[in-house]
C-alpha cells in the first residue's frame, strides 16, 4: 500500500531515510510530498492507504479525495490540523505520537527565555533564571520537559493541570497549583503548554495576563490561538513590565514588533520541535504507528474514538 508523507516543513533527511525504512519494511511504498501546498496533497493522497503529517491541514476536502484512506498520524502532539469529526465520518483513524517531540519543543522554550533575559546577547546587562518562579500551564509532555530543565536552571516551578495528581507533580519535584488566577499571579514567567481546543481558544487574556508580577515573561511554545491577541496587545500596552515571547506568531506579531521591541521575541517560523532527534522520534513513531495499523488495526494512540 502506498503511505503519504505530507510536510510543509520538513523532516530532517536522516528522519525521512528512517520513515522510508519503516514504511518498506512494512512492505508499503513511501509517497513524499514536502514544502508542497495542500493542492499536491490532495493530488498525492488519491490511492493512499496512510498518511504522516505534521502542522498540515487535513479537511474534509482531503478525506474527500482519499477513497482508500486507513489511518492518519500527526508526527508530533497537537492534532487541532485534523478535522477528526470528518475522519471519523470517512472511518479514518486519527493517531498523534505523544511526546516524542517533548525535549525539543522544551529546550526551545528555555532557549527563549534566555535569549530574552539576556537581552538577545547585546552585551547589555540582563537578569538571570536562578531562583525565580516558573509556572507551568498544562503539566503533559512538554510542561514536564520545561520543568525538569528548569529546575537544572535553579528556578522554583509550579504547575497547573487538573488531569495531573498532585503526588505525580510532587514527585517531581513541582508544587501542584489548583487555581489558574494563583498560576498567574505567583510566578514571573509562565509557560503555556495547553492544547487548542474550543475550551482554550482565546482563554489566555488580558485578566490572566495582568496577573503577572512586576516584569512577568509569559511563554508560549504551544499554539497561537490559545491566546486572545487582542486583549494581549492590550495588556501589553497597559503593562509595560510585562513581556511576550512566542514560538507561536500572534497575528499581529508585526504591530507588537514595532511597538514593543523590547517586550516581544518571536521565532521566524514555528521552530519547537524542528530538530534532528524530535524528527527522528516523532516520524518513526508515526511510521511505526501507521504500520502497525495497516496491519492489524493497532490504534493505541487514536485521538478520535
Ligand atoms: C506539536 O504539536 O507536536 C508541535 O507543535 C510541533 O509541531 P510541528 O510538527 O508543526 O513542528
Amino acid at each position: 500500500m502506498k503511505i503519504l508523507v505530507a510536510t510543509q516543513k520538513p523532516f530532517a533527511p536522516i528522519a525521512v531515510q528512517g520513515i522510508k525504512e519503516v514504511i518498506e519494511q512494512g512492505g508499503h511504498e513511501l509517497v513524499l510530498v514536502e514544502k508542497g501546498t495542500k493542492e499536491d496533497m490532495i493530488k498525492a493522497i488519491a490511492d493512499c492507504a496512510g498518511l504522516i503529517v505534521r502542522s498540515d491541514i487535513v479537511d474534509k476536502e482531503v478525506f474527500d479525495a482519499a477513497p482508500q484512506l486507513k489511518v492518519v498520524v500527526r508526527a508530533g502532539a497537537g492534532y487541532d490540523n485534523i478535522d477528526l469529526a470528518e475522519a471519523t465520518a470517512h472511518g479514518v483513524c486519527v493517531m498523534n505520537t505523544p511526546g516524542q517531540n517533548a525535549n525539543a519543543v522544551a529546550e526551545l522554550v528555555m532557549g527563549m527565555l534566555v535569549t530574552l533575559i539576556r537581552n538577545r546577547y547585546n552585551g547589555t546587562s540582563g537578569t538571570e533564571l536562578l531562583g525565580k518562579t516558573l509556572g507551568i500551564h498544562a503539566y503533559g509532555a512538554v510542561g514536564r520537559n520545561v520543568a525538569r530543565i528548569a529546575k537544572g536552571f535553579g528556578m522554583k516551578v509550579s504547575a497547573l493541570d487538573p488531569w495531573v495528581k498532585d503526588e505525580v507533580m510532587e514527585a517531581d519535584g513541582i508544587t501542584p497549583v489548583h487555581n489558574l488566577e494563583d498560576l498567574y499571579k505567583n510566578n514571573q514567567y509562565v509557560s503555556l503548554h495547553i492544547p487548542a481546543t474550543e475550551q482554550t481558544k482565546k482563554s489566555v487574556n488580558k485578566a490572566l495576563i495582568e496577573l503577572l508580577p512586576k516584569n512577568g515573561v509569559l511563554i508560549n511554545a504551544a499554539r497561537k490561538e490559545v491566546i486572545d491577541e487582542e486583549s494581549l496587545a492590550e495588556a501589553l500596552e497597559a503593562r509595560q513590565d510585562v513581556r511576550y515571547v512566542a514560538d507561536v506568531k500572534p497575528d499581529n506579531a508585526a504591530m507588537l514588533e514595532e511597538k514593543y521591541p523590547e517586550r516581544v521575541f518571536f521565532t521566524p517560523k514555528k521552530m519547537g520541535a524542528q530538530t534532528s532527534e524530535a524528527n527522528i522520534n516523532a516520524g518513526l513513531a508515526a511510521a511505526n504507528q501507521v504500520v502497525a495499523h495497516l496491519k492489524d488495526g493497532w490504534n493505541r494512540f487514536q485521538v478520535n474514538k
